[in-house]
């Protein structure tokens, strides 16, 4: 960790890319953040709106982090909030997001056409985050579009298994 806490504390941008797993970060995520403690102070201080915290040993201030996630599930709405709660409160309103709902759609080569023009967006954001900082409203708005209307994703990735809601034995 000392090796990897000297490299994250120098660093300008440091990019989370992970999928969602029940509504968080996957376990070794977690495990890594977690080993990150000592980059803040072990006592505590009051925030301006009287809330406490710990401090942070060095100043990050010229940090920027971006979010790339993906996740099963057709939307963001009662799965990515308490993901987004807890990246706010760790790096506040330097954090940029990107996330792609209906993940499992990159395996299917015959939506390529959809899943490659998300990516265009995904390195025009990039760009533009490289150069100014942000992404443009056009490229925002692009990267929250969903690959596939959630009928037609539901229609789809649910033709693989063999199994329904009915086919479900409620009683065992
Ligand atoms: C343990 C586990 C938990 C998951 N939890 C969620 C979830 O809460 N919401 C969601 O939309 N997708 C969830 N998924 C789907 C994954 O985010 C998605 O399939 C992702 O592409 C898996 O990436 P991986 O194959 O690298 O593990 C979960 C998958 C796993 C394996």
């Amino acid at each position: 960790m000392k090796e990897l806490i000297t490299k994250y504390i120098n660093a300008d941008l440091i990019i989370w890319s992970f999928p969602l797993y029940y509504f968080g970060m996957p376990s070794k995520v977690k495990a890594f953040l977690d080993r990150m403690l000592p980059i803040y102070l072990p006592y505590i201080s009051i925030n301006n709106d009287k809330t406490s915290c710990h401090p942070l040993r060095y100043d990050l201030s010229h940090q920027r982090y971006i979010l790339i996630s993906t996740c099963g599930l057709y939307g963001t709405k009662n799965n990515y909030e308490a993901l987004l709660k807890q990246f706010e409160f760790i790096f506040k309103d330097r954090l940029t997001k990107i996330i792609c709902p209906e993940g499992e759609l990159f395996s299917i080569p015959q939506i390529d056409g959809r899943t490659s023009r998300f990516l265009t967006h995904v390195k025009q954001a990039g760009k533009e985050f490289s150069t100014n900082g942000v992404f443009s409203e056009h490229t925002k708005r692009e990267l929250n579009k969903l690959l596939l209307p959630p009928k037609i994703f539901i229609e789809l990735v649910n033709t693989s298994w063999s199994i329904t809601d009915s086919s479900i034995n409620k009683n065992s």
